[in-house]
């Protein structure tokens, strides 16, 4: 049995040695995991070593079962030691063939509604508009009070309006870019003012708490509501083709006198009567209307010598309309099966 005893050490030796051998001559990743499989798998040859311990003296066994837990050890170590160092100096890339391919990187590509946005810009750029940019935090001034909006209006409400304090909102619309433009130049003026704004809206299918508006101001001498009807129309038929009609309706708004929503005849059915339409034949887009002369009083504009008209779009529904989607959410979702059609 003692005998037995030295054979069995001396095997475990040996396994030891070549491995370390083995070892030294892993030159790739694919060598190592090669021997790490060969040593240390289930039925590698570090594990059927332990088969051993059952063919000694029951009192030599733990010194066996002890030398073997140090041999696994080592092993283990050893192999971690080298990936460790594969990593370090980058050896790991063992095989490099100059002629394959390059992997193509991905570049991705804008949202849909910044390329919707985009495109509306361009439209108004080409006929005169400047583009000017506000703040998605607001004071409640310029959002609502310079807008003529009286501090009891429902647009005020908790339920609408996220509040930052007493003076701060996130913007309810992009109409308070309409006060800090006039505030700070004098007519004429032309220009639109794209941005982001906040609702305290529960989403579903037509309502997200973050959207997208353009807004649309003209202020000079002698502008009518002819002028805004010819502008909206261009813009229809820019985006939407030749044949689109515009459509006002009365409407209110506490910063426009007289107050309109538009519609634009609509694109699917032309004006037929479809699913999209509900069968009226028409698409509701937004509101516009005549600068009201108190909004002038606001930022000290002769209203009688100037007159203007204001118009507001959202992003999102002319993005729905123009891609068919039904679903205002998707744009938010960040799912790239989605955003990868565009
Ligand atoms: N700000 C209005 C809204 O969000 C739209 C609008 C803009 C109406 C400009 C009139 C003039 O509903």
């Amino acid at each position: 049995m003692a005998e037995n005893l030295e054979t069995i050490i001396s095997v475990i030796a040996e396994t030891e040695k070549a491995f370390f051998y083995r070892l030294s001559n892993a030159a790739t990743r694919d060598d190592l995991e090669e021997i790490r499989i060969e040593y240390l798998s289930r039925k590698g040859k570090v594990q059927s070593l332990f088969s051993l311990i059952g063919k000694v003296d029951g009192a030599d066994r733990p010194k066996i079962g002890a030398e073997l837990n140090r041999v696994k050890k080592a092993v283990q170590d050893a192999i971690d030691e080298k990936q460790k160092s594969f990593q370090r100096t980058g050896k790991a890339i063992e095989f490099f063939d100059p002629t394959l391919p390059g992997r193509t990187v991905s570049v991705g590509s804008l949202h849909p509604l910044m390329q919707v946005m985009d495109e509306v810009k361009q439209i108004f750029v080409g006929m005169g508009f400047r583009i000017e940019e506000g703040d998605e935090i607001e004071t409640d001034y310029h959002n609502f009070e310079a807008l003529n909006i009286p501090k009891h209006h429902p647009s005020r409400d908790m339920q609408d309006t996220f509040y930052l304090s007493d003076e701060y909102v996130l913007r309810t619309h992009t109409s308070p870019v309409q006060i800090h433009t006039m505030e700070d130049q004098k007519p004429p003026i032309r220009m639109i003012a794209p941005g982001r704004c906040f609702r305290k809206d529960t989403p579903d299918a037509t309502h997200s708490p973050t959207f997208h508006q353009v807004e649309g101001l003209c202020v000079d001498r002698g502008v009518s509501f002819a002028d805004l009807k010819g502008v909206v129309l261009a813009f229809a038929q820019k985006l939407f083709g030749k044949d689109v009609k515009v459509r006002f309706r009365p409407s209110f708004f506490p910063f426009t006198e007289p107050s309109a929503e538009y519609d634009f005849s609509c694109i699917f059915c032309k004006g037929q009567g479809c699913r999209v339409c509900k069968d009226t034949g028409w698409l509701e887009i937004s509101g516009a209307g005549m600068v009201d002369p108190a909004v002038f009083g606001f930022v000290d504009y002769n209203a009688d010598v100037y007159s203007g008209y204001a118009f507001g779009m959202g992003i999102e529904r002319i993005a729905m309309l123009k891609y068919q989607v039904n679903d205002i959410r998707i744009f938010y979702e960040n799912d790239l099966r989605f955003l990868k059609q565009f």
